[in-house]
């Protein structure tokens, strides 16, 4: 069973589907790691993130031990994934590892659940569950700039919105499998709601599936 987990940077997408995989007992990928780490694996090479060529040969040298580098996390980290994200060789070089995740699952595990911006779309079209989730960018933001402050990292609100405002809309707007609602998610908008209440709706079409 594959459970499509998609939506914008902070809507709250990685919380509820790392929940969702540890109630089910299934296996868990944030995608979102894979083309962060090609992002700095490209800046650690010293190259520029606008040399697709560069981009790709990161992408099929990658090394999915680098998902556990806490660099990931940065905003630099973020802003080179929105860029190296956009070009076709790239995500095409990390199709296979996602599909083979979500059909083999590590550790024998019986379903997993993905979570990125094409999973729905483009990676599984065929995932027995597909959720949406989204809130208002200006919500979004408030979330990281917190999140922020909470790790000790100096941040100002109204530079974390427009860095925000920018990535949603290189996330939209590229070419290659642009973040759009498939036709059969699910959309759950986390702006005015707790932790707990979107579990509970993200979870009534998955248990519909079990
Ligand atoms: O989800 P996260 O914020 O870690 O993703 C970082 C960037 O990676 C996104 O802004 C997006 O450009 C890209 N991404 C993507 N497709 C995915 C997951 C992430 O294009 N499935």
């Amino acid at each position: 069973m594959i459970v499509a987990v998609d939506g914008p940077a902070a809507s709250g997408k990685g919380t509820l589907a790392r929940r969702i995989a540890s109630a089910l007992d299934f296996a868990y990928l944030d995608t979102g790691l894979l083309y962060r780490g090609v992002g700095v694996a490209v800046l650690d090479r010293g190259d520029s993130l606008d040399d697709a060529e560069a981009a790709i040969r990161a992408a099929q040298a990658f090394d999915p031990a680098l998902m556990n580098d806490p660099r990931l996390r940065s905003e630099e980290a973020s802003s080179a994934a929105s860029k190296v994200a956009a070009i076709p060789g790239v995500r095409a070089a990390m199709l296979e590892f996602q599909r083979r995740f979500g059909h083999t699952p590590p550790g024998g595990k019986k379903g997993a659940v993905l979570d990125g911006r094409d999973i729905g779309t483009v990676i599984f079209p065929e995932a027995d569950v597909k959720l949406f989730i989204t809130a208002s960018v200006e919500v979004r933001a408030e979330r990281r700039h917190k999140e922020l402050l909470g790790r000790g990292t100096p941040s100002i609100y109204a530079r974390v919105l427009r860095e925000m405002q920018e990535r949603d809309q290189r996330d939209r707007s590229r070419s290659v499998a642009p973040m759009t609602i498939a036709s059969d998610a699910v959309v759950i908008d986390t702006s005015a709601i707790d932790v707990e209440a979107a579990f509970q709706k993200a979870m009534a079409p998955v248990l519909e599936k079990i």
